[in-house]
């Protein structure tokens, strides 16, 4: 190997540690390079199909048509990106109450990632020491994604791994515990990793307390329409929109759109008035002119042009209810599966989880076996990406499982709230 450096020269680069390959991400490569024929991919959170394939929607693909006929000019679009594809997020999420508020100030991001690293960014303008509580577990890379930015987080209870339920009592008890200006960071919907969500109840209970205690809600909300529906799905976000003077959503087109490569998500801030949303709004713009400067159009032109077109959003709503049922039947069929297979283990909790995960249940050990033995990969955790299931692949699948379930007494009997 060829080497430009002198004898003695410390370069920059050798300063750096290697870095272990991202937990979610690395599964994309393993499993492709696995040649088993039966091998299952449970792993990185994108849709599938019963074929096991990831299709561009037809809403999609007609919009991306039109876009390419119709297209007159590729010059920037500013920080903000599109503004109308914005006013439709807010819109989206907030629902006819957001429609032009000029409390809420909003920006397109490169995906969900790209807005909560801005609204990091932003929040430690704000406050260089603000605290995000954020629930145990979360999506993996809330933790290095905020954590890096600078952002001091702090863990609330949130899933019993040995009762499959929400530590609900724990959660508000912890947060009771948070100080006024802190920040709290929930998921919108269809929590990841667990996918088990809180239920309106106890997001009045959240709101209740974010309201009492004076903290800032965050909302994640990447999977809007993968639980219940599109509406349904916005209880949080509207409920707490419509109770405190501050907070910030982000949101992602990935999966409801099926255009994750195209990174296109928006991050929205409700301040406590017009005049104090102005001033975020810059802000929020300066922040994007110095980390990426613009973000990608191409995802985002697609999603508007789909949400202004009254054929192409009902098409939409249509191929998004589709993906939604079919992750139901797939739970449905997995835990018949393994009551057939294993008949003295309770995963019935599974059906009771929505969107695109929820945990098995099983260690570490038993996720490293079940990718050496029979070629199903899952992250360490136990999250498995329920549209990885087929009726095909299922049997295959709670056999595997139920291989490496050697003691029926490890699991304790699932409880039923939530
Ligand atoms: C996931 O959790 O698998 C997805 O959100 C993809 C990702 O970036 O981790």
């Amino acid at each position: 190997m060829r080497r430009l450096t002198r004898p003695g020269d410390i370069t920059l680069f050798e300063t750096l540690e290697p870095m272990p390959a991202d937990a979610i991400l690395k599964l994309i490569g393993e499993h492709k390079n696995d040649p088993r024929e039966e091998k299952i991919d449970l792993g990185v959170g994108v849709y599938r199909d019963a074929d096991g394939n990831t299709p561009i929607l037809n809403s999609v693909k007609k919009a991306e048509h039109w876009l390419v006929g119709t297209q007159t000019s590729k010059a920037y679009l500013g920080s903000r990106g599109d503004a109308v594809f914005c006013d439709d997020i807010v819109k989206l999420v907030f629902g006819d109450a957001g429609v032009n508020d000029d409390r809420i100030a909003t920006v397109q991001s490169p995906g969900g990632s790209g807005a909560l690293r801005v609204g990091a960014e932003l929040m430690l303008r704000a406050n260089p020491d603000v605290t995000m509580w954020v629930s145990d577990p979360t999506w993996s890379n809330h933790i290095p994604l905020m954590g890096n930015a600078g952002v001091k987080l702090q863990p609330y209870p949130y899933y019993d791994l040995d009762q499959n339920c929400i530590r609900f009592d724990e959660m508000l008890e912890t947060l009771g515990n948070a100080k006024r200006g802190e920040v709290v960071l929930l998921h919108g919907c269809c929590h990841n990793p667990t996918g088990m969500d809180l239920n309106r109840e106890q997001w009045d209970q959240v709101a209740d307390l974010v309201h009492e205690r004076g903290l800032i809600p965050f909302i994640d909300i990447a999977y809007q329409g993968f639980a219940d529906g599109l509406e349904e799905d916005a209880y949080g976000v509207r409920l707490m929109y419509g109770r405190v003077p501050e907070m910030i959503v982000t949101q992602s087109c990935s999966k409801n759109f099926g255009i994750y490569r195209d990174r296109v998500g928006a991050l929205s801030f409700v301040a406590a008035d017009a005049d104090a949303a102005r001033v975020v709004d810059s802000q929020a713009l300066s922040l994007v002119r110095t980390i990426y400067s613009l973000p990608p159009d191409h995802g985002a032109a697609v999603v508007s042009h789909i949400l202004n077109d009254d054929e192409l959003r009902e098409e939409w709503r249509r191929e998004l209810a589709g993906m939604r049922e079919r992750l139901g039947e797939m739970r449905t069929l997995l835990v018949d599966e393994l009551k057939r297979v294993a008949p003295a283990h309770d995963f019935s909790h599974i059906e009771r989880t929505t969107g695109m995960f929820c945990y098995l249940g099983v260690t570490p050990e038993q996720v490293a076996a079940l990718k050496k033995d029979r070629g199903i990969y899952l992250v360490d955790s136990s999250r498995i990406n329920v549209c990885g299931i087929t009726a095909g692949n299922v049997r295959y699948l709670a056999e595997s499982i139920a291989s490496i379930l050697q003691e029926p007494e490890q699991r304790a009997p699932a409880c039923d709230s939530a």
